[in-house]
């Protein structure tokens, strides 16, 4: 049997955290005086911290210096890492753990693959460090998914070939990086939106333990 592994996403895959990234953003646009929506904020999914402002100032048509760019991302993170602090073990999402204990208990290898430069702290507070056997996050990469860097680095420090590694992202962009590493794409969320992964559930409570048997076997 061919060695294979697994990389998660963090943010809408493992931990609700979107709604935190949202409520940061909205207050930094509304003290530039513009609204941010929920709608809008969808288009911030898989994206880095530095590309979501840039979006942002387009959405508001503001034009910054670069020294007001840098202060406006600390700013967002300093308000971001306030939610993060609060969070615990009952924010991750339903059945991301068993599914986390379902592989551990077949010896598979487990990695994180992040556009998030928090995820070390975050698996922290939730109390899911101890899955993971790398973690490849925003501090690692040079370039942002749908580039598949941060998935092939993943796969690299797992010691498994990229072909033989199944990721699970909630982002489109995510999906096309796991697409271009050759990887098994697995869609968590909108079916239509995530219409490139190669399978689709709406959340892990909907993936049995067969299933994931299945992907091991191949
Ligand atoms: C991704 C999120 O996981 O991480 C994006 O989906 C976010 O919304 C990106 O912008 C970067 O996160 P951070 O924590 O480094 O600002
Ligand atoms: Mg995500």
């Amino acid at each position: 049997m061919k060695k294979v592994g697994f990389i998660f996403d963090l943010d809408g895959v493992i931990v609700d955290t979107a709604k935190y990234h949202y409520l940061a953003w909205r207050k930094l646009a509304n003290e530039l005086g513009f609204e941010f929506t929920k709608e809008q904020n969808e288009l911030f999914k898989g994206v880095s911290r530095k590309r979501c402002l840039e979006i942002l100032l387009d959405i508001g048509s503001v034009e910054a210096t670069q020294e007001q760019f840098d202060t406006w991302m600390v700013e967002k993170n300093v308000d971001y890492l306030a939610y993060i602090e609060k969070m615990d073990a009952s924010e991750i999402l339903p059945d991301v753990t068993r599914v986390l204990k379902f592989l551990k208990s077949k010896n598979i290898p487990i990695a994180l693959g992040s556009a998030s430069k928090n995820a070390r702290p975050i698996l922290e507070k939730v109390d899911l460090l101890p899955y993971f056997d790398s973690i490849v996050d925003g501090n690692n990469v040079t370039k942002a998914k749908p580039d598949p860097e941060v998935f092939l680095i993943a796969a690299n420090n797992l010691g498994v070939e990229a072909s033989s590694c199944v990721v699970f992202e909630d982002a489109v962009a995510g999906i096309q990086a796991a697409n271009a590493a050759s990887m098994v794409s697995i869609g968590i969320g909108d079916a239509h939106i995530l219409s490139e992964a190669n399978h689709n559930f709406n959340d892990f409570t909907e993936m049995s333990d067969d299933f994931l048997g299945s992907l091991i076997k191949k």
